[in-house]
């Protein structure tokens, strides 16, 4: 687990990119699931996501921590995941390049990663 301290300058730095970023205007319920959900979606995240985002969301060579104040839910609702794991994201807040769409991943199993993927960010006290 990184230290919080080596986090904070990459922090700010994530903050001066964070304008351009679509936010939703009404704040759904986020990642409320039973725990067989997360230990679904731990299953599906290290088939699908694990290989960019890396173990545990911690970040990887090719892709960002989830496990990060940028993708709380106020910030990165769910839906930003769905669209994310749908049809792929522009780089925008990072210099990996841009995410492709994840072939093989449905709306259920993108939730229940969702619901992985939150906990871990409530277990690091993001939010
Ligand atoms: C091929 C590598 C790769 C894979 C596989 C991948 N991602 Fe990503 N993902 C990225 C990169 C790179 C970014 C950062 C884009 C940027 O600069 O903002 C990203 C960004 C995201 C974001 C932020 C979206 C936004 O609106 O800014 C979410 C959410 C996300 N990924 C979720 C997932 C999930 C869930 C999976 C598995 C279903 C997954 N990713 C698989 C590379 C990947």
């Amino acid at each position: 687990m990184t230290p919080k301290a080596a986090l904070f300058p990459l922090v700010l730095a994530a903050g001066l990119a964070l304008a351009g970023c679509s936010k939703s205007s009404d704040r759904p319920v986020q990642g409320a699931a039973g725990p067989a959900q997360v230990a679904d979606g731990a299953g599906l995240f290290t088939d699908h996501c694990q290989r960019c985002h890396g173990a545990g969301a911690a970040g990887g060579p090719f892709g960002p921590p989830l496990v990060h104040k940028i993708y709380e839910p106020n910030h990165h609702p769910d839906a930003a995941f769905h669209r994310a794991a749908l049809g792929g994201v522009r780089a925008h807040h990072w210099q990996f390049g841009d995410m492709p769409a994840v072939p093989g991943v449905n709306t259920a199993e993108v939730t229940a990663i969702i619901a992985y993927v939150r906990g871990l960010q409530r277990e690091a006290g993001i939010y």
